[in-house]
């Protein structure tokens, strides 16, 4: 009897009844967009354009959920690291401490932690080049300070 339930087709309908029972769990209920409040006031439009491809979709209220995301196991993990994301960082919202953004956004791109790693193998599109990295941080409002180019430069 036992044996019989290692069989390959038994093990087959076991993975697929089991993947269907995943879809049960709602989170699409968290798969919201909640209104935009305000947007980030980048200083550039370049800025703007490089944060809205590369972190939008986990730091703001306007995230593109993709079909994939949809579907259980993929969707707990999107949705995770959406409502994670927007806790620490939502541009879509007034920022609790605008004059830190800039070197919180230096420091979390000179680690490579952002955009996340997975993330990025479906959106090759959102990894950054140095120059644009660079753009990123000059460009988040409270990043004046004269010493911040020399932070970036060897990029
Ligand atoms: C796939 C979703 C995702 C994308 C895309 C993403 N982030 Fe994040 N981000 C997260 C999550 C989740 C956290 C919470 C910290 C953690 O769990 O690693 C976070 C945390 C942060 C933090 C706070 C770090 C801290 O230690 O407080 C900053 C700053 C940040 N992200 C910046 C960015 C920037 C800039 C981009 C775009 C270049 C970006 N993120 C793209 C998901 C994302």
């Amino acid at each position: 009897m036992l044996q019989r339930l290692w069989r390959p087709r038994a093990l087959a309908i076991g993975m697929i009844a089991l993947v269907a029972l995943m879809q049960l769990v709602p989170v699409w209920a968290w798969q919201t967009n909640p209104p935009v409040v305000t947007d980030v006031a980048w200083t550039t439009p370049e800025a703007a354009s490089i944060a809205r491809r590369a972190c939008y979709d986990c730091h703001s209220n306007e995230t593109v959920w993709p079909w994939y995301s949809r579907i259980a196991p993929v969707s707990w993990l999107v949705t995770y690291d959406v409502r994670k994301g927007r806790d620490e960082l939502n541009f879509s919202l007034p920022l609790r401490e605008p004059a830190e953004l800039a070197g919180e956004i230096a420091e979390v791109l000179r680690e490579g932690e952002m955009p996340p790693q997975p993330y990025l193998m479906l959106h090759p599109e959102a990894r950054l080049s140095a120059q644009e990295m660079h753009i990123l941080i000059t460009g988040a409002p409270g990043s004046n300070e004269p010493d911040r180019d020399d932070e970036t430069s060897s990029w």
